[in-house]
């Protein structure tokens, strides 16, 4: 069947609007990691509160999680397994399937100053959802590499004995909590950006729901 154009009716071919933009493996381990990372935080601040790294800063009962810190850890250990598991398919399924090369790469500097220029100015196009811009890949890969820095010096300061050469990696057990505690700050900074960008484009919400 052609479509025809009449001067009321912009073209608009089915094929972009009803394409599918992500599988149904991304939105799985996608809402599922959302849901990890956020009882991760909650309970993390909660634990922190317990042992603060730093004299200024403490976080408030009400945006922790657990209740107190036997509680927190609770839930750090509870969601650490799927944030662990659903992390590991995620990426497995993520270079095995070609789709971080295809998405996420290439990364050049000259493209990310472009689209951050563009974006700062909202002259940013989100026509097609399914190409990521600059900005969005190197935010994307850097909240991956994020996710496996802040698993691997978790595990390192979690079970310091069994991954001794995990926490010698980090730089001994003390390194490693600031470690945790700068991908944790990482991950929060992205994902404050990422929300409202989300807000902002509400049709990329809606593909990462329903896939197209
Ligand atoms: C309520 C929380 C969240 C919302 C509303 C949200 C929303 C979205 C949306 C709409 C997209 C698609 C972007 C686009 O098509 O332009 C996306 C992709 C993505 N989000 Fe989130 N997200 C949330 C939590 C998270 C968390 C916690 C992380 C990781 C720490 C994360 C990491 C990613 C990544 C890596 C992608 C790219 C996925 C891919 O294409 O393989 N998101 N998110």
């Amino acid at each position: 069947m052609t479509i025809q154009a009449t001067s009321h009716s912009p073209i608009v071919p089915e094929a972009a609007t009803d394409r599918l933009v992500h599988p149904a493996w991304v939105r799985i381990t996608h809402w599922l990691n959302a849901l990890a990372i956020a009882i991760m935080i909650g309970s993390g601040w909660q634990i922190y509160d317990a042992s603060p790294l730093f004299s200024f800063l403490y976080f408030p009962r009400q945006i922790a999680l657990g209740e107190w810190l036997a509680g927190a850890l609770l839930w750090h250990f509870a969601a650490m397994w799927l944030l662990m598991i659903n992390g590991i398919v995620y990426v497995v399924l993520g270079v095995v399937t070609g789709r971080f090369r295809r998405k996420l790469l290439p990364i050049r500097p000259h493209d990310v100053v472009r689209d951050l220029a563009a974006a700062l100015r909202g002259k940013l196009s989100h026509d097609d959802l399914a190409v990521y811009n600059a900005v969005q890949r190197l935010l994307y890969l850097g909240v991956i590499l994020a996710g496996v820095v802040i698993v691997l010096s978790g595990l390192s300061i979690w079970k310091p004995v069994q991954f001794w050469w995990l926490t010698d990696f980090f730089g001994g057990y003390n390194t490693a909590r600031y470690v945790h505690f700068a991908a944790m700050t990482t991950i929060v900074t992205f994902l404050t950006v990422h929300v409202l960008l989300a807000i902002i484009v509400p049709k990329s919400l809606r593909a990462m729901i329903v896939g197209r």
